[in-house]
Formats: C-alpha cells, sequence, structure tokens
C-alpha cells in the first residue's frame, strides 16, 4: 500500500459538554492537524460530521485500498498522533492500521474501522 493518507477532521464538533464556545474544538483540531501535516505526504481534509458528535470531536483516516478508522474524544494534542496513525495505515501492506506502535489515542479513542469497498471475509 503506497497511497498517500487522507485525515478527515470535523470542524463543527463541540467536544464535551457541546458548548457553543467558538472557534469550535473540531476547527481547532484542523487547525492542529493541518499544521503538523505540512511539509508531509498526508493530505487533510475538513469536513462536517461523522454523525460521532455525541463522541467528538471527531477525525478519520484512509489511504487507498485501506479500512477507514474513525476517531473520537480528540483533541489539538492528538494532532501528531493522527498524522503519525494516517502514515502508518499508507505503509501497512494489508490496509489495517496496526495495534502495536499506534498512539494511544488511536487505540483508546477507536470508534469504528470500515472496510474498503472490494472487501469480502475470507472465511465466511
Ligand atoms: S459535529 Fe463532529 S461528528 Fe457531528
Amino acid at each position: 500500500m503506497t497511497a498517500a493518507p487522507i485525515v478527515y477532521v470535523c470542524i463543527t464538533c463541540r467536544g464535551a459538554g457541546a458548548s457553543d464556545v467558538e472557534p469550535r474544538p473540531g476547527a481547532l483540531l484542523a487547525e492542529a492537524v493541518e499544521r503538523v501535516a505540512a511539509g508531509t505526504e498526508v493530505t487533510v481534509r475538513r469536513l462536517r460530521c461523522f454523525a460521532n458528535c455525541s463522541r467528538g470531536p471527531s477525525a478519520a483516516m484512509r489511504a487507498n485500498g485501506s479500512w477507514t478508522y474513525v476517531f473520537g474524544g480528540l483533541d489539538e494534542q492528538n494532532a501528531g498522533a493522527l498524522i503519525e496513525g494516517a502514515r502508518m495505515l499508507a505503509a501497512a501492506g494489508n490496509g489495517i492500521l496496526p495495534w502495536r506502535g499506534r498512539p494511544d489515542i488511536l487505540k483508546r479513542g477507536l470508534i469504528a474501522r470500515v472496510p474498503p469497498l472490494d472487501f469480502q471475509e475470507v472465511d465466511q
């Protein structure tokens, strides 16, 4: 798997307490992720809502042919972990983000992983 990874960040997430504080925690996370990604092969895309609002701030990552990983409970301090994880995912030969060596927030904050379009379970 050699495709450049993409990190998606929800800019409308309010975070814990769901307050109306501006800028929203999701937007702050997006800014931090963009800063860390600058100069790397990682693309950062902003979006509005993963439908993970109650467990935000939220972000997701994928690379061509990989599984897609959705994370929650993030904050600006996790920007580096998201970029590190995205690079690990892009380098993984099987399209799966390795558990070993994965930043801790990408273990604790994992909400879901979604298979690639052509995925079929082999033992069904
Ligand atoms: S507002 Fe961020 S997941 Fe819904």
